[in-house]
């Protein structure tokens, strides 16, 4: 299936209208991980609406993105809360490991990392989420096993922090 034929696909999924516009951009940002310059146009056409209509509304939700992103999302708060904790160093810990800078991706496009000015969660701060999974008390010790929670698992990715990974074999 091409692109075209992937975002006429998700169009008719919500009938082409209006007020499906933000589970349909969703849905878009989901197949491609950002929302490419010409699916806007193919919306802005099947929903007859202005583009600078849907292109407001993208801007408006922090949730879309108009650049390309990697296949995980990672945002790292550095609100005063998370940053009197320590979300500077955690912010230099995920850069080292990944390295990228904040509003960078990787080059192998598994992550794209940004900075954010509050979660909304500041009691549980420094904050990180990781494609909208909160992690909170967040220290520079537990950045590795959250991104092995997400790497590829192509290399034993154990031990995630949250979840029980599923690795049947030779624990140790
Ligand atoms: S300052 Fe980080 S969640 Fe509010």
């Amino acid at each position: 299936m091409t692109d075209e034929q992937k975002v006429e696909s998700i169009i008719s999924k919500h009938h082409g209208l209006r007020k499906n516009l933000i589970a349909l951009l969703l849905d878009i940002q989901t197949e491609f991980n950002y929302l490419p310059p010409e699916s806007l146009r193919r919306v802005a056409k099947a929903l007859d609406m202005p583009l600078s209509e849907i292109v407001g509304v993208v801007t408006f939700y922090r949730a879309f993105s108009l650049k390309p992103r990697g296949k995980h999302f990672v945002q790292i708060c550095l609100g005063t809360a998370c940053h009197v904790r320590g979300g500077g160093r955690i912010l230099e810990e995920f850069e080292q490991r990944l390295d990228v800078r904040a509003g960078e991706t990787t080059k192998d496009k598994q992550f794209t990392v940004e900075t954010v000015a509050c979660l909304g969660c500041c009691a549980i701060g420094p904050v990180v989420t990781v494609d909208g999974e909160y992690f909170g008390h967040t220290t520079v010790r537990k950045v590795t096993a959250i991104l092995k929670k997400y790497q590829k698992p192509a290399k034993a990715a154990s031990r995630a922090v949250g979840s029980p990974a599923p690795q049947p074999a030779a624990a140790d």
